[in-house]
């Protein structure tokens, strides 16, 4: 099904001047980029997105860190949206992450794993809602879209 999810570039992508090449494995895989901008998230923001890990001993960590500097935050629109950043980003510790995989091949650390994507529909709808309002995501289409099945 055609869906909407939310992927953020964290401070490590920016920070490392990766943000163009891991937008571009996005679209190179198909995905249409329907908002995008950039963000310094604030603890408010973190303890709303990041809810299901507020009491989780990491929570610390990963909160200063996203904190610490801009990220990009993109709305991307495709067929199995979700499943598909999610397999494009690779598994949560780079070290396990498999080769291809933006964290495979870019990331360094389980606290520096470059890029955030929502982990179900549902958690994409709830994301995209925090980080976008009304007017900041688009509807248009490509024609490369013509190719996709949309069942
Ligand atoms: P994300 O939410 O960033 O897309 O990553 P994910 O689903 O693959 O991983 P999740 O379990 O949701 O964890 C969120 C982020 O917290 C950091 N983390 N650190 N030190 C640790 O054990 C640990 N576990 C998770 C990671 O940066 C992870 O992306
Ligand atoms: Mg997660």
């Amino acid at each position: 099904m055609v869906e909407r999810t939310l992927v953020l570039l964290k401070p490590d992508t920016v920070q490392r001047g990766l943000a163009g090449r891991v937008i571009a494995r996005l679209e190179d895989r198909g995905l249409k980029i329907v908002g995008i901008k950039m963000v310094h998230m604030d603890l408010a923001l973190a303890n709303r997105l990041y809810a299901e890990h507020v009491n989780k001993p990491f929570f610390a960590g990963l909160s200063e860190f996203m904190m610490s500097r801009p990220i990009i935050a993109i709305a991307v629109e495709g067929k199995d949206a979700t499943a598909l950043v999610r397999a494009t980003m690779g598994a949560t510790d780079p070290q396990k992450a498999a080769p291809g995989t933006v964290r495979g091949d870019f990331g360094t650390d389980i606290g520096r794993n470059l890029i955030h994507g929502s982990d179900s529909p549902e958690a994409a709808q709830r994301e995209l809602g925090i980080l976008f309002g009304a007017g900041e995501t688009f509807d248009y289409d490509r024609e490369s879209d013509r190719w996709i099945n949309e069942s």
